[in-house]
């Protein structure tokens, strides 16, 4: 099929006043999709009165433990109220303290550094492999020291990162590795499910993931009975609260009250039945979208190695200057222009994060526990830059994403015009070209500053 035969190349872009690739009626479907069976979960739930996991003979908070210990493959499941909470309590489960060093990936959602923050422990940035946009191994062995104890290994937009060889890794430094699987439901590694490769492992279940609660939830994976005990006393104010008996209130250890609800574990677990359907449908869907886009060499689609499968909780694309005829230097204005030129087709390209998370004010300010933990006695306080993660910069300056819009199973259609929006944009590459050359331009981690500086002036004294 030739670029000529779907698309006229005198169609004008939507940008200059042309028509639409994506017709307006064509809407973006409601995520999570709710259907009768998850509405009468919830209503189970409710004329129950067995509203959390502390409520004496609760049983679908432990369905869904058991149910996503099956799925995963790991012997133990223990479900939070959300997948930054599961993060810190797998953390805290694994034995992170104050002043220890945790390696978090520079691209990621914040909860991923914030959660070893929680526990005092300091977040050590590494930078990602610019074509998986996960951690790169060699950057992970750079980084440890002796006071590492744990790698969270973010497995983004839904691809499993280099398991084998982050655990290889950590296993010959004596290093913990927690899978941050919050995008990932459902990817498999070598034939199995991440979240069952690290000691204890994180999902995320907000209305955003493709395994969706109808609010916010988390889950946490382990084979370790000790880890899963403590991960429960430590999600329930370091209490041991017995299934059917009564409840002591004698709290063991520090504990943070972040319990799940019945509700979302109910709607969760009827959610999960559809959920091997559901990612069969999504990569048809997904893998037609980006096979039409390989076609053009100005947009590189995400590659996915043939021993893992990709969840495509978001898909990220990237923008080739020397394709469009520009110098590497217009990487980030032609982005900008190209993403533009989709939004008015009627694609939603937006950015995923801004700046790489050591920019972030919480770690560039030292916005802890007061100075804390940088504070801490023995710990290397190292400066968090931007300029130190190349690979993170390039990727947020040279792609943009696309959420959400591709999750319901019946977004096949849609995705079809996506395509061909693509496939317009690409065909007015010389105009889109001329004009990144000539626009001004902000990269996002600019803008993410000036926004830092101006949207709250703050309380904290400058550190
Ligand atoms: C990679 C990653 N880690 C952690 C989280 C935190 O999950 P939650 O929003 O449920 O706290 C998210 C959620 O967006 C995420 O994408």
């Amino acid at each position: 099929m030739t670029i000529q035969q779907t698309v006229q190349p005198t169609v004008d872009l939507a940008m200059f006043g042309g028509g639409r690739a994506v017709p307006r009626k064509l809407g973006i479907r409601p995520w999570p999709m709710v259907t009768d069976q998850d509405e009468q979960a919830v209503h189970r739930v409710l004329r129950s009165g067995r509203f959390t996991s502390a409520s004496s003979g609760e049983q679908e908070i432990t369905g869904l433990e058991r149910e996503w210990a099956r799925h995963v493959g790991t012997e133990h499941c223990v479900a939070v109220s959300n997948g930054t909470a599961a993060l810190s309590v797998a953390l805290g489960a694994a034995g992170v303290e104050p002043g220890d060093e945790v390696i978090v990936p520079a691209l990621s959602f914040i909860g991923s550094a914030a959660a070893p923050l929680h526990l005092m422990a300091v977040p050590v940035f590494v930078d990602i492999d610019p074509v998986t946009f996960n951690l790169d191994p060699a950057a992970v062995e750079a980084a440890i020291t002796g006071r590492t104890k744990a790698i969270v290994v973010v497995h983004l937009h839904g691809l499993p990162a280099e398991l084998d060889e982050i655990t290889a890794i950590a296993d010959r430094h004596g290093i913990t590795v927690v899978e941050d699987a919050a995008q990932a439901h459902g990817a498999r590694y070598r034939g199995r499910s991440v979240g069952s490769f690290g000691a204890v492992n994180a999902f995320s279940l907000n209305v955003s993931k493709n395994l969706a609660t109808c609010g916010e939830g988390g889950l946490i994976t382990t084979d370790d009975a000790d880890v899963a005990t403590r991960a429960t006393m430590l999600r329930q104010f370091g209490e041991l609260i017995p299934a059917g008996g009564e409840r002591s209130y004698v709290a063991h250890l520090l504990g943070w009250n972040c319990k799940p609800n019945a509700v979302q574990a109910a709607f969760t677990r009827s959610r999960l039945a559809r959920l091997p359907a559901e990612t069969a449908v999504r990569e048809e869907n997904v893998r037609r979208l980006l096979g039409r886009l390989a076609a053009y060499p100005g947009f590189l689609v995400p590659e996915v190695p043939r021993d893992r499968t990709h969840a495509w909780h978001i898909l990220r694309i990237r923008v080739s200057p020397a394709a469009f005829g520009l110098a590497d230097a217009y990487a980030g204005p032609l982005r900008a222009v190209v993403q533009r030129a989709l939004r008015a087709e009627g694609v939603p390209a937006v950015p995923y994060q801004l700046q790489p998370l050591p920019a972030q004010r919480v770690f560039t300010g030292r916005r802890g526990f007061g100075a804390y933990p940088w504070a801490l006695p023995g710990v290397v306080d190292r400066p968090y830059r931007a300029e130190d993660f190349p690979a993170t910069l390039r990727v947020l300056d040279d792609s943009f994403t696309i959420q959400k819009a591709h999750l319901h199973p019946e977004s096949g259609p849609l995705l079809d015009r996506y395509a061909d929006a693509f496939e317009k944009v690409w065909q007015h590459r010389e105009a889109l070209a001329a004009i990144a050359a000539t626009t001004d331009y902000t990269p996002h981690w600019e803008r993410a500053s000036e926004i830092a500086d101006t949207e709250w002036a703050g309380a904290f004294p400058a550190r």
